[in-house]
């Protein structure tokens, strides 16, 4: 089978490696990709907002199936136009993305099927946002309704940040993202994420994660896309695996096909597991980008199979096998990430430190220069590995780390310090 995979990111780095391993693979296509993608797939130019010459190359190369990575395309209607032009595709539609396209979208999801997640008012307008928060006094959490990058969230200690946060969205910080605001109470406890494939009426429970959103060493500094990540995540034990389950995905699942959105593609819960129970903070429609890459690492299964299952309806009759050990991600990251950083500076190192077989490194921004690779974004590499447990993935990480030579890029040290502090580490 030929298959298009579609983004450039480290996710879809392990996604074509996971992939290029299955038997029914004939030829996998990434449109645009990487430069580590360029070993297991042949790297396309396609302007992938451009519907119909994405259909049009799936005609010309006799591709069958579609895996869409990132959420703009699925938000934007991708899965959509391929469905009517006969294609299948791993994907959400448009309705159905609209999970992680707007925050007021899943919070009267959760009001209608149940589900528990922070108390919240949605607002068009800032004197009445403001008159909530003088209601509710602080701390309190502002969200810009759309998408925005993951950078339309703030944590607001303060009624004065509160509203300043307000002012920033009506001001268009966020574009069309801010025009509505969400504002919920603030919760308490540990984050962990949940990823689970649905195919509209059947839910298959992947595994869990935590991720390292700020930039620093300490959960310190501004907040990033992700700087590591680690699965399966020691918060998330099988009692509340199985209370998420009932209580939050399967009634979003059943509240979708109800609503005439039936959710096909992976769901990805992001959970504050609180002194009252697992609490929904939020939906993505998507892989999780790092914890994609722990996923692809532990599981032992074929994936073609079981992202084609979700395409076309058959999840009920599929299994997925594991790895036992634990997997860990570490992202290297351009110096000055999340703001300001330069492209173009060499790496080297990168043979030598993925010769332990229990190490896979994949690339984020990297491309390929005269032989040269170069850094060409803000996350650059994802320092992957398996251990018997939490400690040795990470020993292993790190030690792999050490061997690459890129003097612009940097870390953080402490991935995965939650799980080893569990341990009494
Ligand atoms: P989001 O983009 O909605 O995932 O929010 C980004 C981060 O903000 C989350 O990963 C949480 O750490 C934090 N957050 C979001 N909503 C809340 C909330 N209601 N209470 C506490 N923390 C939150
Ligand atoms: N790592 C967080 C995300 O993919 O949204």
């Amino acid at each position: 089978m030929n298959v298009l995979l579609i983004g450039s990111g480290g996710r879809e780095h392990a996604l074509a490696w996971a992939l290029s391993q299955s038997p029914s693979l004939n030829k996998l296509y990434v449109a645009p990709g990487n430069a580590g993608m360029a070993a297991v797939a042949e790297c396309v130019a396609l302007d992938v907002s451009d519907h119909r010459a994405v259909i049009d190359f799936c005609e010309e190369k006799g591709i069958v199936f579609v895996v869409i990575g990132p959420e703009a395309p699925l938000v934007d209607g991708l899965a959509d136009a391929l469905a009517l032009a006969g294609l299948r595709a791993f994907g959400p539609s448009a309705a159905a993305a609209q999970l992680e396209g707007s925050k007021a979208f899943t919070k009267e999801m959760c009001t209608r099927a149940g589900v528990p997640t922070a108390a919240y008012g949605r607002f068009d307008n800032a004197a009445a946002a403001k008159a909530y928060i003088a209601k509710t006094g602080a701390p309190i959490v502002v969200k810009a309704d759309g998408l925005a990058a993951g950078k339309g969230v703030f944590i607001a200690m303060t009624e004065e940040d509160a509203l300043s946060a307000i002012d920033q969205c009506f001001d268009g910080a966020f574009g069309d993202a801010g025009a509505e605001v969400v504002i919920e109470e603030f919760m308490e406890g540990e984050e962990a994420s949940f990823f689970v494939l649905s195919d509209g009426e059947n839910v298959l429970p992947l595994a869990t994660a935590q991720d390292h959103k700020r930039a620093f060493d300490g959960d310190e500094g501004p907040n990033t896309g992700g700087m590591g990540a680690y699965s399966p995540a020691p918060v998330m034990t099988d009692a509340i695996i199985a209370q998420v389950m009932e209580e939050i995905i399967k009634p979003t699942v059943a509240d979708m096909k109800a609503q005439g959105y039936p959710f096909k593609g992976v769901l990805y819960a992001g959970l504050m597991i609180t002194s009252s129970g697992p609490k929904l903070i939020e939906y993505n429609v998507r892989f999780g980008d790092p914890e994609c890459q722990v996923l692809m690492l532990r599981l032992k299964s074929d994936v073609l199979p079981v992202l084609l299952a979700t395409a076309e309806g058959n999840l009920d009759q599929l299994e997925v096998e594991w790895h036992d050990q634990p997997a860990l991600t570490v992202v290297m990251a351009a110096n000055g990430y999340p703001g300001d950083y330069k492209k173009g500076s060499a790496i080297n190192g990168l043979e030598e430190a993925a010769s332990d077989p229990d190490v896979e490194i994949f690339h984020a921004g990297t491309k390929m220069v005269d032989g040269q690779l170069v850094a060409n974004g803000g996350r650059v590499l994802n320092i992957t590995a398996r251990g018997n447990t939490v400690r040795e993935a990470r020993e292993k990480a790190y030690a792999a780390i050490d061997k690459i030579d890129w003097p612009e890029g940097f870390c953080r040290k402490d991935i995965a310090w939650r799980a080893l502090a569990r341990d009494g580490e």
